[in-house]
């Protein structure tokens, strides 16, 4: 029978819902948003193609106990009765991350310590040997979550982190994070067959991730690593079998992708990245000033992420510029959704449109705000 794991897709804050969507598209089972991720299920199939699809997750991790524990010593006995000579041998490296929430361990180094210690203590009483521990890429990375004493147990699928697509060496001024970028392409509606236009697209993210949709190209196709790979259960045969389905559903797109900034050099680097990430030929990039801007027809999205002032003194000269692009978005581009992507939420004031919808995202730790204005 084939064995159903639980898995949980970890996201920036705000994505939720846009990693529930993606999921559902992969025939994911029992999908449930959470705070900063969305649990779901399914076989170990589901689980590859979740690592190999996902735009908007940063992490997919396989869940393998959860128990309650409220004293040190039961959450040792429960870690050290766990089967871990089925997720890793003596010749193995592993590491532990820890995340702590109001529970008996306050503090995440040491909560993962314990759980490394009671690791290495059940191989030591079966085999009188341990794995070694690789803080920096260790075969087998064991997560602990604990939360109002309930303790999740799960192993990172991905390795490094899945925003990390490879395609981006070259970087403008505050560049998004790719997985953020693909989820404010997605939060936009756009699915690859209208016009998108980022007018201040510094280092590419938006356009690029937004060729990467129109292409059906699964982002993890760019990457050489994930860290089940190196797992002594991986099933090789069929990760290569879920890589040949995304390869074989690569397509061209049906429109052209338009990229423009104000700096010459980044957008330099913008070409840069998007030809790494292999969309070169469908995104039009421009050194252009935003206000000279004209439509390429209605039915579109235009996105801008500004610049929102983050060194002191700088937010009144940036004031101007969004009333600026609420002027560009009205005068020019009737007929088609606007967006801004802002880290400073007071700035939208200043757009002097009405808005129809905001997202709350969370850029790292900063709150931030995608505002749509329709166009009429
Ligand atoms: C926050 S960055 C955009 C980062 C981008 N989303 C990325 O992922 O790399 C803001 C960009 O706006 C550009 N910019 C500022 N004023 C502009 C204008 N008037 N027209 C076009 N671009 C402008 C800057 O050169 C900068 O690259």
């Amino acid at each position: 029978m084939t064995e159903i794991y639980n898995y949980f897709a970890v996201c920036p804050r705000g994505l939720e819902a846009v990693v529930a969507r993606e999921l559902k598209n992969l025939q994911a089972k029992d999908i449930m948003p959470e705070r900063a991720g969305v649990s779901f299920s399914g076989d170990l199939k589901l689980g590859y193609k979740a690592n190999l699809w996902l735009r908007s997750a940063v992490r997919v991790l396989c869940k393998i106990k959860e128990f309650p524990a409220h004293s040190e010593a039961e959450f040792y006995e429960n870690v050290v009765a766990m089967h871990w000579e089925n997720h890793l041998s003596i010749d193995h490296t592993l590491a532990v991350t820890a995340n702590i929430n109001d529970s008996f361990l306050t503090h995440s180094q040491f909560a993962a310590l314990k759980t490394k210690d009671a690791v290495v203590d059940r191989f030591m009483n079966k085999y009188e040997r341990r794995p070694n521990v690789d803080r920096d890429s260790p075969d087998v990375h064991i997560y602990l979550n604990m939360n109002h004493n309930h303790c999740t147990l799960s192993l990172n699928m991905s390795g490094e982190s899945l925003h990390q697509r490879g395609y981006r060496r070259q970087k403008g001024e505050a560049p998004l994070k790719e997985a953020l970028a693909a989820g404010i392409v997605l939060l936009t509606g756009y699915d690859g067959s209208q016009i998108f236009i980022d007018a201040m697209c510094g280092s590419g993210t938006l356009p690029i991730e937004a060729a990467l949709i129109a292409r059906n190209f699964a982002p993890g196709l760019l990457r050489q690593n994930f860290g089940f790979q190196r797992w002594p259960n991986h099933d090789a045969d069929l990760w290569q079998n879920v890589v040949a389905e995304a390869q074989d559903n690569v397509c061209r797109p049906a429109t052209t992708i338009f990229g423009s900034d104000i700096s010459s050099q980044i957008v330099g680097f913008a070409k840069e990245n998007a030809r790494r990430a292999g969309v070169r030929p469908w995104v039009k990039f421009s050194q252009k000033d935003m206000f000279e801007l004209t439509s390429r027809g209605e039915g579109g999205v235009i996105i801008c992420n500004p610049p929102y002032g983050e060194r002191m003194g700088e937010i009144d000269d940036v004031r101007g510029l969004y009333t600026e692009i609420g002027n560009v978005f009205k005068r020019r581009f009737t007929g088609n959704t606007g967006y801004i992507f802002t880290g400073n939420p007071e700035l939208l004031k200043s757009v002097g449109l009405k808005t129809k919808q905001k997202h709350v995202l969370y850029n790292g730790q900063l709150e931030s705000r995608l505002a749509e204005y329709a166009l009429f």
